[in-house]
């Protein structure tokens, strides 16, 4: 087989046969495919598309790149989360702790920013010492003596995925419902996790636009993990505004562990209950989703959700000062607000131009090898539905200087619009498939 008549046969919108995309990923995996003949395959996937049979396909075969983890020596039942990706979604940090803290071992592969939206492990590398690149051995380690551990994929786990995510990061091919699906259930595949719960991200801060768009993705990603006989659901939830305040990653532990610690921003409280409630039915520890969002509200005022994060935090390394006092997380020297050009009713708000900001901010990357900043980022004040007056503000730029800020103040500003009618706020999530 030549790489090159499977770039070709994808560009004519043909389908590949199973053996054809193992044949690619293996190639990919061992080096001798080059991320350009990547890219470009990438590049007419995202154009062309690929069927449900050859997305399931890619999946096993990026999800059988790497080891296949069996944690059923350790629990008889572990449980995982995985979003498709928003605008301020820090929901694992503060979902995880709160799972496990009801005695159900998480086990998450999570990925870094990926396109205009932030990544789990940039954020927790804002905590000084957090390590993310841990074995499979320790993986296993951490889940069973912590109940949660947070890891990015290491050459065991989906090295497939882990390659092409970064690949897809720099070359705009993100967008693709087949890669997409394929990524986050390889990863869920290979870390081995009986439940999961998926958080399909649509709206303008998602990479679905639409809620249909979302729904396939969803019902794609729920049919793998069953074949694959693990218990899966999908919550599809509104990125039609960033989730919580905080955009960026540091700003986003910060937030994170306000919620930890029995505050923060409710829609990010609801969102991390919705999926959690899932996760606890799907393991069987109660069969009334309200009793199963009492047990997890529970972590959260007794503190054991904190406690579970505190421990992770710990175990991998991290300065658990830097947590208990998140003043001691990085802070960008420059903190200017971005004011209301005029008095009316926020309407709309475009999270892909706050998540490009971010990236040209230095939140996210331009190119593999860059390095980020992890103290940028955005405060949200103003949301959509809220009433503000001219000169107040909409947000605050977190940047390394003032240059940096008054460069993405216009794509900020032009990321809101306005009403001078009462606009209603959309609802935060949409529907289950179960
Ligand atoms: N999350 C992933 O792991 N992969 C994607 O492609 C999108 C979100």
């Amino acid at each position: 087989m030549r790489m090159v008549d499977l770039i070709a046969r994808k560009r004519d919108g043909l389908p590949l046969t199973r053996e054809e995309i193992d044949w690619l990923i293996a190639g990919y995996s061992d080096g001798t495919i080059p991320d350009y003949q990547m890219s470009a395959w990438a590049m007419a996937v995202l154009l062309r598309g690929m069927d449900d049979r050859e997305t399931a396909d890619l999946t096993l075969a990026m999800a059988q790149s790497g080891d296949m983890l069996d944690l059923h020596d350790l629990a008889p039942i572990t449980v995982d989360k995985h979003s498709t990706g928003g605008i301020g979604d820090k929901t694992t940090l503060v979902l995880g702790p709160m799972v496990a803290a009801l005695g159900l071992p998480v086990a998450k592969m999570s990925g870094r920013g990926l396109g205009f939206s932030g990544g789990t492990i940039d954020k927790l590398e804002s905590i000084p010492g957090f390590q993310t690149t841990l074995d499979g051995a320790t993986f296993r380690r951490l889940v069973r003596e912590v109940g949660l551990a947070v890891v990015a994929q290491s050459g065991d786990l989906a090295p497939a995925d882990k390659r092409l995510y970064a690949l897809r990061d720099v070359t705009a091919t993100v967008e693709s419902m087949p890669l997409i699906a394929a990524s986050v259930m390889s990863k869920k595949l290979a870390a081995g996790a009986d439940c999961i719960v998926l958080d399909v991200k649509y709206g303008s801060g998602a990479f679905m636009r639409t809620l249909g768009e979302a729904r396939h993705l969803a019902q794609i990603m729920v049919k793998i993990g069953q074949l694959a006989g693990r218990r899966v659901a999908a919550v599809l939830s509104s990125m039609q505004q960033p989730l919580g305040q905080a955009v960026g990653n540091a700003l986003e532990v910060r937030e994170a562990i306000a919620v930890l610690r029995g505050g923060g921003p409710p829609d990010l409280v609801e969102l991390c209950l919705v999926l959690g409630s899932e996760l606890v039915v799907l393991a069987g520890l109660t069969q009334e989703p309200d009793e199963a969002r009492a047990m997890l509200q529970a972590t959260l005022a007794n503190g054991s959700a904190w406690a579970k994060f505190h421990a992770m935090v710990s175990h991998q390394g991290g300065d658990v000062r830097v947590i208990e006092q998140p003043d001691l997380l990085p802070v960008a020297p420059v903190q200017q607000p971005l004011v209301a050009p005029c008095t009316g009713y926020v309407a709309t708000i475009d999270g892909m131009a706050l998540g490009l900001a971010v990236n040209a901010l230095g939140g996210g990357r331009a190119r593999k090898e860059d390095l980020i900043d992890p103290a940028v980022g955005l405060m949200i004040q103003a949301r959509v539905g809220d009433l503000v007056e001219a000169g107040h503000p909409l947000l605050t730029i977190h940047a390394a200087d003032e240059s940096a800020a008054a460069q993405v103040a216009p794509a900020l500003l032009a990321a809101y619009r306005f009403s001078d009618q009462p606009v209603a706020p959309p609802a935060l999530v949409e529907a289950i498939l179960r």
